[in-house]
């Protein structure tokens, strides 16, 4: 059986990677393997960084945000001689099988690492919730809190001085959180990415009906992957005669404590990874799909899409004046 891991976390932080690196260390120690941290991702395995991990190393961090792994995006191993470096570490401290928690960049970096002969086993970990393979990725649920809570505070404001708000939330080009929270807020209208834009249906017509309903006040959330916030809030000023104010939620999205369900799905997750090394397997990504975790070869996880819900945008909509005015749900 393998002896020695080493867990590294990489890409983007999520709240939850901390959850994650703990199911991994407390499994492996009860599966009697040992676990070996790297620190700042695949630049971390092609220096050498690294930290002995045991099951007290990793107390008091279920609820903790960020990563004590610390991450990194590494251009280094995109390269074949960096990743070449990064076997030469793994042969150095013992390693015989990396879990690597992170998103999709994380997980073309396991492919080829895996090519040259080091079993990986990856742990989706991202706030877009954008990797093909799996239902959810750790930190989803506690980026849309992050950013609904915040809303919430901004609505109030917008209420008060009857306003337009324009909210630009992250995703990268998937619209999946800026779906998720629009829906949570109760937004005016939400801009994702996979629907092109019709500017004046989209938006100007339903801050109309809006208006026309009695509501003075107006909520426009927009995923990153459409554009600036800004460059929406200017179109409005000029079709509307209406001054929004813009507010660019950024990397609060990524930051505090997980919620629930990040704990609770991180620590399965790590769980998981670990006894899918225990019993031999690798070179996979562990996924939820229909409430249960499966393990998906890496090779082929990378091939699968994943769709934006559009019955969920439909649902958006009808709760819109507009939608219901103009179309049957
Ligand atoms: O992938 C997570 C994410 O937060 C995206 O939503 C966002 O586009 C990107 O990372 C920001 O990256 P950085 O932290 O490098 O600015």
């Amino acid at each position: 059986m393998i002896k020695r891991i080493g867990v590294l976390t990489s890409g983007g932080d999520a709240p939850g990677m901390n959850a994650a690196v703990r199911a991994v260390v407390r499994t492996a120690v009860a599966c009697g393997i040992e676990c070996i941290g790297i620190r700042r991702g695949w630049q971390g395995l092609i220096n050498g960084d690294f930290v002995r991990l045991d099951s007290s190393s990793v107390g008091h961090i279920l609820s903790r945000g960020g990563t004590i792994l610390y991450t990194a995006r590494s251009d280094d191993f995109m390269t074949e001689a960096g990743r070449q470096k990064a076997v030469s570490t793994c042969k150095m401290l013992g390693i015989e099988g990396v879990v690597a928690i992170g998103g999709d960049g994380t997980f073309r970096g396991a492919l080829e690492l895996s090519r040259l002969g080091i079993p990986v086993v990856g742990v989706p970990a991202t706030i877009d919730n954008d990797v093909g393979c799996t239902n959810y990725t750790i930190g989803f649920d506690s980026a849309c809190n992050t950013a609904i809570e915040c809303i919430d505070k901004l609505r109030d404001t917008m209420q008060s001085h009857e306003r337009c708000s324009v909210v630009e939330v992250m995703g990268r080009n998937a619209g999946f959180l800026a779906l998720y929270v629009g829906i949570a807020v109760g937004a005016t209208a939400v801009l994702v990415p996979e629907k092109p834009l019709d500017f004046e249906k989209d938006v100007v017509e339903r801050i109309r009906e809006y208006r026309l309903a009695g509501n003075t006040h107006f909520m426009i959330v927009v995923a990153e992957g459409v554009g600036s916030a800004f460059e929406i809030g200017q179109k409005i000023k000029e079709a509307l005669g209406i001054e929004p104010r813009i507010t660019v939620l950024g990397h609060i999205q990524r930051g505090g404590a997980p919620t629930g369900r990040d704990r609770e799905t991180a620590t399965r997750m790590g769980y998981h990874a670990i006894m899918a090394f225990a019993e031999g397997r690798g070179n996979c990504i562990i996924a939820t799909q229909e409430g249960g975790i499966v393990e998906i070869p890496i090779e082929e996880a990378l091939t699968r899409k994943k769709h934006l819900q559009m019955d969920r945008y439909r649902i958006m909509e009808v709760m819109q004046f507009g939608a219901v005015r103009s179309t049957a749900p």
